[in-house]
Order: structure tokens, then sequence, then C-alpha cells
């Protein structure tokens, strides 16, 4: 079950409509209508033929994408247009049916109470299930072979870490913000000093791998390939909120979120209509920007292009009103498609009237040429303003590609250096239970000898790629019935991991479980399995982002990849949001829903600067 390729949203094709003979004459009489012919400027469309032209279009249907079009629409503006790679809304946010019940493939828990906006719309409405520290501790820890580590000698070590820890939150600024090395050299430091100071140390060999599991725990929450890679005050960036660090969702997982983020809940009748803006698979290939940001009558193309952006010097100069600003100005109702309508339960609603009234489109219009977006499915649109959320493992991946011309150095520059980490989830699901009950799952030891001798064993589960040394452990989720075992995986073996199919994933992580547990019980084959694969989907790229050393030599900021381009009026053209945008809470949703806003807002107040009389007029009026 895992993610099939993005099915492409195929070109209508004609004769496969079983059209009347005259129906097919008028569809393509619209299309003809639709194409401007080569050299020549777009003429105005027959009515009722789409414009494709937004005032604002927002690139992608994560938390972020979807939390800047409900404050748009909040605040009455509803030309808008979301277009989506995927076949689905959600992006990194992902809930699928799993074995009677649901699971999150991406964000699951919600981190912290104070300052978390998740929190804030799902806490009073008592969405969210308390389960306090997500606390491992409470795993047994098993060699291969079945033996148990003494529970004695695995609290001391877990106790380090979280004194360790402690001294991140406490005093994370004397303790850490001024390291230069890597989190992980900073960890082995503080963990060896306190080690020493103990009366009783456990085994050597005990401490060792338990320091090979510890690092890939940390990997989940950080994300990062080795922790030798986190920059040490890096880390100091991300803020933690107060309270319970991992809530889950009581009810439907994290896809939850986008109907707080819409209003859909509890109020269905006071739904924002995002959903009917977003355009599922289509995929952005090019977003042309210079016209907009310098006007069409600039004189070449330049080098010293990027530096004016980059300084945001605003040069004036007479911008030609030209035609393809006229077309757009025809401002068509925008028309849901197919996908948009079969989302169905959206009603409508008195916002959604006044969505169809209001001359949205003449607020603020500029006199520049718009945005050029065109999609790979070969869809074209235009718009003021483009609000650009892919992931930063897609920017780093096609930047270059996708950016015409390219960004500014600076922000190409944080692109770059800034990191992008890999974890996935994998999930088995069992008949019926074959561990103790109560049970909340079992870490592994690893040992080199384990990983050879699975290699040599069973190199038709992909042995060879090594991704089984990436599994930690299986853990047993409290929430759904007592039959799931889950495990993450980060870096290079949750890339490699993805190269292997289902059913060897699969058979490997059973075979995996045998030598550890297999002595033991006797463990069946699952009857379901699935799994993540964030970084082979073109659309993410990997996981989340995090601090390396390379962005600390790079000097790479979250705030260079948030920084909007404005055109020349000061107006802005094209923006930045998403997770890897936020200055501390950044890998998170609450990170992705507050950069959304943040661009939403940036939006609505040049909006209130470059208002229209006409727009005054209705204030007043109110
Ligand atoms: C395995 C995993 C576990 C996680 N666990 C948690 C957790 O427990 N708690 C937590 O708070 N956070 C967690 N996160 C992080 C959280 O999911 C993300 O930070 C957040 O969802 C990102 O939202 P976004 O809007 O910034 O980006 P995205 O969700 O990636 O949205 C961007 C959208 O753009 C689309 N797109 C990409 N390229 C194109 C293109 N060319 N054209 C059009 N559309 C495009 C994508 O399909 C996607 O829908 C987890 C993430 C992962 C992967
Ligand atoms: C497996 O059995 C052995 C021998 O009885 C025992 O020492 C060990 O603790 C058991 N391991 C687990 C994981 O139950
Ligand atoms: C670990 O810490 C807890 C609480 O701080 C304490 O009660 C316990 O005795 C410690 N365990 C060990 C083995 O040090
Ligand atoms: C860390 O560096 C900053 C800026 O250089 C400085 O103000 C601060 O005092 C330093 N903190 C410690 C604990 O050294
Ligand atoms: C991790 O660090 C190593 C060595 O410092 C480097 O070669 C590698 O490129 C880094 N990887 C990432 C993903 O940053
Ligand atoms: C408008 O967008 C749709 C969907 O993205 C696309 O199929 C169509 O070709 C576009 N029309 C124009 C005139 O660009």
């Amino acid at each position: 079950m895992s993610r099939a390729p993005a099915p492409r949203t195929p070109l209508p094709q004609l004769p496969q409509l079983h059209l009347g003979r005259w129906l097919l004459l008028l569809a393509l009489l619209a299309l003809a209508a639709a194409l401007p012919l080569e050299g020549q400027p777009p003429r105005r469309r027959p009515q009722g033929a789409p414009s494709n032209h937004s005032r604002i279009l927002i690139i992608g249907a994560g938390a972020a994408g979807y939390a800047a079009a409900a404050r748009l629409m909040e605040n009455n503006v509803f030309d808008l247009t979301v277009l989506e790679a995927e076949p689905r809304i959600g992006g990194r946010v992902n809930t699928v049916r799993f074995a009677e019940n649901i699971v999150d493939l991406g964000a699951e828990w919600v981190h912290g109470e104070v300052g978390n906006v998740v929190y804030e719309m799902a806490g009073p409405l008592e969405l969210l299930e308390h389960q306090g520290r997500i606390s491992k501790s409470a795993a047994q820890y098993v060699w291969s072979g079945g033996a148990l580590a003494d529970q004695d000698d695995v609290d001391m070590l877990f106790n380090l870490t979280e004194e360790i820890r402690d001294t991140h939150t406490d005093s994370w600024g004397s303790q850490l913000a001024n390291y230069t090395g890597s989190y992980g050299e900073w960890f082995l430091e503080q963990f060896t000093q306190r080690l020493l100071t103990l009366e009783r140390r456990p085994p050597a060999e005990l401490v060792d791998r338990f320091l090979g599991w510890f690092e890939k725990y940390t990997g989940f929450y950080d994300g990062s390939d080795t922790w030798f890679n986190t920059s040490g005050r890096g880390l100091t960036q991300y803020k933690e909120c107060e309270g319970d660090l991992a809530m889950v969702w009581k009810r439907n997982g994290y896809r939850s979120v986008f109907d707080l983020l819409t209003k859909r809940y509890p109020h269905p009748d006071q739904e924002l209509p995002v959903r009917r803006r977003v355009l599922l698979n289509s995929e952005v290939s090019a977003i042309r920007w210079a016209d907009r940001v310098y006007g069409s009558q600039r004189l070449g193309a330049g080098e010293d292009v990027l530096d004016t952006v980059e300084n945001n010097d605003v040069h004036h100069s007479t911008q030609q009103h030209n035609e393809v600003t006229e077309t757009a100005d025809a401002a068509d109702p925008y028309t849901a498609t197919e996908d948009a309508t079969e989302a169905g339960a959206v009603t409508e609603t008195a916002t959604q009237a006044a969505a169809e009234e209001a001359p949205q489109s003449d607020q603020g219009r500029t006199a520049n040429p718009p945005v050029v977006v065109e999609l790979s499915n070969g869809g074209r649109h235009t718009a003021d303003i483009v609000l650009v959320t892919v992931s930063l493992g897609v920017l780093k991946h096609s930047a270059d590609a996708l950016f015409d011309p390219q960004l500014p150095a600076r922000k190409m520059n944080a692109v770059r250096n800034l990191g992008f980490g890999q974890v996935n989830k994998l999930f088995m699901y069992f008949s019926e239970p074959w561990w103790p009950s109560g049970l909340s799952g079992y870490s592994v030891l690893v040992t080199g000898e384990d990983l050879e001798e699975f290699k040599r064993k069973y190199p038709q589960y992909g042995a060879q790629g090594h991704w089984v040394h990436g599994l930690s452990g299986f853990y047993i989720d409290q929430h759904k019935p007592n039959v799931v075992l889950m495990d993450w995986i980060v870096g290079e073996p949750a890339r490699v991991m993805e190269a292997y199919s289902d059913y060897q994933i699969m058979m490997g992580c059973k075979k995996w479980l045998d030598m550890f547990l297999g002595h033991n019980y006797s463990i069946p084959l699952p009857v379901g399995f699935t799994r993540s694969k964030w970084w082979s989907n073109p659309h993410f790229r990997g996981s989340y982002s995090y601090r390396s050393l390379d962005s600390d030599r790079a000097d790479a900021w979250a705030a260079h990849l948030a920084e909007p381009i404005l055109d020349m009026q000061g107006e802005p053209a094209v923006l930045f949001a998403g997770e890897a945008t936020h200055d501390h809470y950044y890998s998170t949703v609450h990170g992705a829903i507050e950069s959304g806003w943040r661009e939403a807002d940036r939006i609505l107040k040049s909006q209130g600067r470059y208002r229209t009389p006409y727009a005054e007029e209705r204030n007043r009026q109110r």
C-alpha cells in the first residue's frame, strides 16, 4: 500500500468523452480560443472559458498552503487558486486507512501546548489525547537471541540523556548556543562526563549499543543523517512549546487539522471554501516572475537583476499595462474542477456567495504583467502574487529548473545549505498480538555481527542495501487496536529502504524481529504492511528541515528562505511559506501553519496599503 506515483490528470481525450459531434466541435472551439496563437498576444476569451488567472496562486496544499488560503478567505480574499501536485491535499500530513484503523504516514504528534497554534485550535475542542512524553524507556531493550538488557542499566543511561536534554531546554543558551561543533560531538562529551561520575556503570557493550540506538531516536526528531551533521548551536534555534510534547488526535489522525483550519469543524456550514480552490494533480514545472517584478519593458534580463531583488532596491519605472494583464482582468469566476467538486461536502455559504460577487481582482492590482506558472500537464496559470510552499527538499532538487529567473543568491544559499532530513515510518499489522500485554515495545541493541548475519542470510530482502541497520525497534501503538507495530527509520537507511518492494521490506522486518525475539515468541507473518516513502516522492524529497554544520558555515537561515520577492512598487510578487521558512518552529505542522498565516498577513497588509477607492467605499458601508 505504498504511495503510487502521482497520476497526472490526462488532458481531455475528446473522442473518449462520447460527446455528440456538435458538442465536440464546441469543445474544440473553446480549446482553440483558450490557447494563444504563437507570436500573438493572448486575446480576450469568450465568456465562460477559464481564464486561469487568480490574484493569488498558492503552490502546495499542505499545512502552510491551506493555512494561507484559509486566512485569506477569512479576510474576504477569495480570488485565489491552490495548485497541488499530488492527487490529495495534506502534503506531509497524510492520514491513511490501515488495518481497520488509520495511521499517519507523516505528522502524527502535536508537540506542546503553549504557543502551539494546532493545540490552540484542537485543545479546547478536546480533539487531542495526552500521552505524556514519548517514553521509549518504557520499552524493553533486547539483544539478538532474546536476552533483555538489565532495566536498571537502561534507566540509568536514559536518565543521563534526560539530564543532558534538560540542559538544552533550561539553560540552552549557556550550554549549547555558542558551541560550534556538531550536536553528536556535544552530546557525547556531555554523556561521557556524566557517565564517568557514576559509581556503578553499565557494561561498556551496552553503553555502546544504547548510544547507537539513541542516535537513531534523536534522528527522528531531527531528521539528519547522523548527529555529527546536526549543528549543535543550530539545534538551539528550535523552540519547544511548553506542555505535553506528544499529544495525538483522538480520532481521524492529523488530517483533522485541515478541518480546523477551514472551520469545517465544528461548524460545517461555516466552512471556508478552500477545497474548492484546490486543483489536484497540478504539478508546477515553471514559475516565471521577471516580468511581474521588473515589468515587461525592462532592458534585457540582467545579471544585476538578482542584486536588485536582494537589496530590495525600489526602482521606479513606467510600467506597461499590457494585454496579458487586460486579459487577466476579465476575471472570470473560478471554475471548480471535478476534483474539487468531488470533495462534495462543501456547502454553499454566505462567504462563497461573497466570493462570486466581490470584484477582488481589482483590488491592489498593479500594472505589471502577472507571474506565469506552468504545469507539467501543460496547464498554464497567471497571478499577481504567487505563494510557494513546496518543501525544502523540492527546492533543493529543482529550484534551478523551477524559477525563471533564478532566485536571489541569498535565498539560494539557504536552499542549498539548510538541512533537509529523511525520516520514514513502517507499520506492521498482525491478526493478533503475540507480545505480552501492556508492553510498549522493543528497542533493539544491534551489533555489527547481527548486521553481517542478516546480510548473509537474507540477501533477497534487500539486506545488501543495509536498510535494516536503520531500524530502531518495534513499538506498539497504544491508540490503535493492539496489533500494529511501528518503527521509524532515518537517514541513509530510510532512503535505501524506499528502493525495495513492500514485500521485501515487510519480510525483512519479520526476519529482523525473528533474530531478536523469535526464540521467545512464535511470530506469525504480518497480515498487513504499509510505509511512507517521502524521499523518492518528487513532491517531497524528504521529511523536514534541520540546521546542519553546513548551515552554520554558509550562514544560511530560515529567514532567508522566507524573504519575499517584491516588485518595484514594493508589493509582494513571489512569497515563500512552509515548515522550513519558520525561524524556530521548523520541522512541525504548527510551524508550517504559522508560516502560511505569516504570508497571508503579508498579502493582506499590502492590500491595505494599496486599497483601491472601491475597497475603501465598501469598507465604509460595513
Ligand atoms: C515522517 C514524518 C513525521 C512527521 N511527524 C511530525 C509530527 O509528529 N508533528 C509535527 O508537528 N510535524 C511532523 N512532521 C512534519 C510536518 O509534517 C511538516 O513540517 C508539515 O506538514 C509541512 O507542511 P508544509 O505545508 O510546509 O509542506 P508540505 O506538507 O510538504 O506541503 C507542500 C505541498 O506542495 C506540494 N508540491 C510539491 N511540489 C510541487 C509542485 N512542483 N507543484 C505543485 N505542488 C507541489 C506537495 O505535494 C505538498 O502537498 C513529520 C513529517 C514527516 C515526513
Ligand atoms: C527470552 O527468553 C529468555 C530465556 O527464557 C529470557 O531470558 C529472556 O528474557 C526472554 N526475552 C524476552 C524478550 O522475553
Ligand atoms: C532515574 O531517574 C529517576 C527520576 O529522576 C529516578 O527515580 C531513578 O532512580 C533513576 N534511575 C536510575 C537507575 O538511576
Ligand atoms: C554566546 O555568544 C553571545 C554572542 O557572541 C554572547 O553574547 C554570549 O554571552 C555567549 N554566551 C556564553 C554562555 O558564552
Ligand atoms: C554529513 O557530514 C559528512 C562529513 O562531515 C559530509 O560529507 C556529508 O555531506 C554530510 N551530509 C549531509 C546530508 O549533510
Ligand atoms: C488552465 O488550467 C488548466 C488546469 O491546470 C489547464 O488544463 C488549461 O490548459 C489551462 N488553460 C490555459 C488557457 O492555460
